[in-house]
């Protein structure tokens, strides 16, 4: 059955590794008959939540007027979220950071979501710099209650667009098609 994925993405580098990363696990997803969304987090307006506690009272709505409701109505038709990001400081990105904090107001909105994924690209060839932002998305699905349905990491990255002809990208590929 076709399923409806989300697909966060925090890299500020149009066409980079992540981006192309990201594009590989689209086409796999999209190949299988899955509808996609993207969102470019680094390119919407998506201030850091306050943590006035607006959206809990309100039924998720908060009190900035900015571009994250366009990414809670995509998580409210969602079957799949996918976070993608460049390591930065041995997180992801801000823009990425500041979607996900963004999200709270789903502790009590609830979407049909089941699975999550995560797709990264460092500069370090230790792959140890993944450990951060995996530990969030492993206790991401255990609060939300979601399933992990996999990472892919591609590291020792530096130049814009050194990730071609790497078989990270057909692993994303695979994983669009298995998510
Ligand atoms: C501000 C900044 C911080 C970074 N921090 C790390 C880091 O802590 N560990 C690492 O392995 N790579 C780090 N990198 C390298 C990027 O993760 C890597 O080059 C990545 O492939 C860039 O993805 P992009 O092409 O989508 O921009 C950093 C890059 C930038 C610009």
């Amino acid at each position: 059955m076709s399923k409806n994925i989300v697909v966060l993405s925090g890299s500020p580098r149009k066409g980079g590794n992540t981006d192309m990363l990201a594009a590989a696990f689209i086409e796999g997803a999209e190949s299988a008959g899955n509808y996609v969304t993207l969102f470019r987090t680094a390119d919407m307006r998506i201030g850091g939540c306050l943590g006035c506690g607006h959206c809990f009272k309100e039924k998720g709505v908060c009190v900035q007027k900015d571009d994250m409701p366009q990414i809670l109505d995509a998580l409210r038709k969602a079957d799949a979220l996918v976070l993608a990001s460049p390591i930065y400081y041995w997180s992801v990105t801000a823009q990425l950071k500041s979607a996900v904090d963004r999200m709270y107001p789903l502790i009590s909105v609830k979407t049909p979501i089941q699975r999550a994924a995560m797709l990264l690209t460092c500069g370090n060839k230790n792959e140890d710099v993944n450990e951060g932002a995996v530990f969030m998305l492993n206790r991401l699905c255990g609060a939300y209650g979601w399933d992990n349905a996999g990472v892919v990491t591609a590291a020792g990255l530096h130049e814009k667009g050194e990730i071609a002809g790497r078989a990270e990208l057909d692993k994303a590929r695979a994983l669009g098609g298995t998510i």
